[in-house]
């Protein structure tokens, strides 16, 4: 639908939502990675953890939520008594995919007394069996405020895990072997090439990428000559806000690249690592689904109490111990 939709059309459709967003008192929260025409009628734009903090901030009773599907689920488990819906229902994540509720009960029974640690890319029954949450741009403080002397299971990502074990210098913390498909392709390989055609330039890399310990090893050793930031998407934001004048070579999915081109007034100086960071679940979302939506007021989605209240505990802790503001 969208590649056939006109300039013309995508705009008209953006009058329908805002006109829909006003009638209804909706409030429309997007993650970084969604299509331009849906990052600017959004009410907020963000990171994971971001997007939590502002469902939780709202108080509007219709809320929006642009993203994959655990993203709507978060919403939901912290708004029960709100209405919370996405626009396309089968928008799912590899990443979040990658561990089952069955396997992480099964993890713990070999490791009663170890603290679970759960990005924020897994289902709401998986985190209901987890004591914390994070995010890519707090897992770091997360694993910092656990007693040294407890065992930590972190899941599902072990990019995101290599990286935290590496920087905060953990030793008893065990890894579950998942990854995202669209993050894992990303090698060491990419970054020195990047890093040869851009010497000047500020490599972003998210931390779920394939490339991310490696860079931090091999950056230590002396062997890559360039400057690396390793962020979550909100951290890359705030990075660039903050220095607008330098080139960059970014190292997550594509969709980034327009919010961050909206920071700097142009796309310049902004580079994708490879253009084929693509999510495909992020993409499914579209400014027709989005309308549609609003006006039936669908996909509602529902978290079943029971779960939500045990997946609402290490969401809480995440964010109270999160220093951002958003
Ligand atoms: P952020 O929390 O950094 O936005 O990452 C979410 C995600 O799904 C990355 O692929
Ligand atoms: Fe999930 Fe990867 Fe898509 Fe992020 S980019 S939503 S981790 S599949």
């Amino acid at each position: 639908m969208l590649a056939t939709m006109s300039a013309e059309e995508i705009r008209s459709l953006q009058r329908k939502v805002l006109e829909l967003k006003r009638r209804k008192d909706a409030y429309i929260i997007a993650h970084n990675y969604q299509l331009p025409e849906i990052q600017d009628v959004a009410d907020y734009v963000g990171d994971s953890l971001g997007m939590a903090m502002e469902a939780k901030r709202t108080d509007h009773p219709l809320v929006v939520v642009c993203g994959v599907h655990f993203m709507a689920e978060t919403a939901a488990i912290l708004l029960p008594d709100r209405k919370v819906i996405t626009p396309e229902r089968y928008a799912g994540c590899s990443l979040a995919d990658s561990i089952t509720a069955r396997q992480l009960a099964e993890w713990k029974r070999e490791h009663p007394d170890a603290v679970v640690v759960a990005y924020v890319n897994t289902t709401a029954e998986v985190k209901a069996l987890s004591d914390y949450t994070v995010t890519s741009s707090n897992a770091v403080d997360v694993i910092n405020a656990i007693p040294e002397d407890r065992e930590i299971l972190f899941l599902p990502d072990m990019f995101l895990g290599m990286y935290v074990r590496e920087i905060t210098g953990r030793k008893n913390m065990y890894i579950w072997p998942g990854e995202c498909h669209v993050h894992a392709r990303v090698n060491p390989q990419d970054i020195s090439r990047a890093a040869r055609e851009n010497p000047d330039a500020v490599m972003l890399v998210h931390p779920e990428c394939g490339c991310s310990t490696n860079c931090l090893y091999l950056k230590a050793k002396g062997e890559l000559d360039v400057d690396i930031k390793i962020f979550s998407t909100g951290g890359m934001v705030r990075y660039v806000k903050e220095h607008p004048d330098n080139d960059y070579v970014v190292a997550t999915e594509v969709g980034i690249l327009y919010r961050l081109q909206k920071e700097v007034g142009s796309g310049d100086r902004l580079k994708p690592l490879r253009e084929d960071m693509v999510c495909e679940y992020m993409k499914m979302i579209t400014i027709d689904k989005l309308v549609r939506s609003l006006e039936e007021e669908r996909y509602e989605v529902k978290v079943p109490p029971e779960i939500a209240e045990k997946a609402r505990v290490p969401i809480e802790r995440m964010l109270a111990i999160s220093s951002r503001k958003r």
